[in-house]
């Protein structure tokens, strides 16, 4: 049985279905007698695609496959425009249904083609990732990178429902698991301190991929997020809090080189950071701040850089500024007030951001 979460945006609402060995597509009475291209990357297609083809194809929807490279750099143009010829060759019309099998990567590509294709077709999402099935599936943000940065093109276009089988995590190396965790932990924070609680006190059974405790907590991240984005769809404001953590971690990215770092690992040092300058300048209490990093270093995540990074302070502090999410160059953050509950739109000033990075490199 799958644990579903909704998300509630009206006549753009779907159903995310959280479970292990998921039946069939949840809503496969809407896809009987289409079409449906599945899109999957190179590592996840030979691992998942035929099953996923098959279980379509015994429901009536006429089904074929798409293959990507794996790796972050397929969310670019190029394959944007090699997906629409796919697309146009297989006949795909306003009634079919793109289908992204895989990680975020995976997903925010053929969810911008989804959002585009014909000014807008059907998408399902189906993370394979720890990390796309707690955030990236779910919310509507599609998009691909440019040389200039990256999610600098995209759409918020929603998926017409989510399906994340926990079963396809146990081929996930350890290293993109452990990356996931970082955002599991990011929702504790900005919302749900018994979620925080819940997690440090298993962390030895969702490190093991325990089923019972993943379809646990990946609802209960989904139902936040599903919360979030129904209150703010567009990040016109309160939906900056999933930022919490990102505005450090995206600008080690990009300083570092992509690739350097997974997401979460950049993140989890960008939550350590924002949760130290929370106790600088926010009151929040500093034996929660070690909560946090003491977490983190639990599922074997990095928590702060050596010393002699001091120095990349300024190519990070123009990182940060360079940001599509910073407003003339003025640099906000989410910061916490106690844990499960933050403040967006902080701004430390300048001297307290340095101060702060200086901590971060020991
Ligand atoms: P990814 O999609 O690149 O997957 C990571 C690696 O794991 C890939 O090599 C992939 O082939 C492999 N993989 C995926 N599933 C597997 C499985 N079940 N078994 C074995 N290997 C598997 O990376 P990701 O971390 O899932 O996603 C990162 C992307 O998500 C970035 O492009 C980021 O910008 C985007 N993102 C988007 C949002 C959003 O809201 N749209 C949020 C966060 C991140
Ligand atoms: N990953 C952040 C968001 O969806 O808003």
């Amino acid at each position: 049985m799958a644990t579903k979460v909704q998300v509630k945006l009206g006549e753009r609402a779907y159903s995310i279905a959280i479970g292990c060995a998921l039946p069939s597509l949840v809503s496969v009475e809407n896809a009987q007698g289409h079409r449906a291209m599945i899109v999957s990357d190179s590592t996840v297609d030979p691992l998942y695609g035929a099953a996923c083809q098959n279980r379509l194809e015994a429901r009536g929807v006429v089904c074929q496959r798409v293959i990507v490279p794996a790796g972050e750099a397929t969310k670019s143009l190029q394959w944007v425009e090699f997906l629409y010829s796919k697309a146009a060759e297989a006949g795909l019309d306003r009634s079919s249904i793109l289908v992204a099998l895989g990680g975020g990567m995976v997903g925010d590509l053929v969810g911008f083609v989804a959002a585009t294709y014909l000014r807008g077709i059907r998408f399902v999402q189906m993370p394979t990732t720890l990390l796309a099935m707690v955030d990236s599936s779910v919310g509507g943000k599609t998009g691909i990178n440019l040389s200039q940065g990256k999610n600098l093109v995209g759409a918020f276009y929603q998926p017409m429902e989510v399906e994340a089988d926990l079963d396809r995590l146990q081929t996930l190396p350890r290293r993109e698991y452990v990356s996931g965790l970082a955002e599991i932990v990011k929702y504790g924070v900005i919302w749900d301190a018994s979620l925080f609680h819940l997690l440090e006190k298993h962390a030895d059974e969702l490190l093991a991929r325990d089923p019972v405790l993943l379809e646990k907590v990946v609802a209960r991240c989904c139902e936040i997020k599903a919360e979030v984005v129904a209150i703010d769809e567009r990040e016109i404001g309160p939906r900056a809090i999933l930022n919490f953590g990102h505005t450090l971690g995206h600008a080690l990215e990009k300083v570092d080189g992509y690739g350097q770092w997974l997401h979460g690992e950049a993140v989890a040092i960008g939550m350590c950071y924002a949760a130290r300058l929370s106790v600088a300048v926010e009151g929040f209490a500093a034996e929660e701040a070690d909560r946090i990093r003491n977490l983190l270093l639990k599922f074997g995540l990095p928590v702060g850089v050596s010393g002699d990074r001091r120095a990349s302070w300024p190519l990070l502090r123009q990182a940060m500024g360079a940001d599509k999410k910073t407003v003339r160059n003025r640099l906000r953050f989410v910061l916490a007030k106690k844990l499960g509950s933050v403040v967006i739109g902080c701004e430390p000033g300048d001297d307290k951001l340095e101060e702060i990075w200086n901590v971060c490199c020991q």
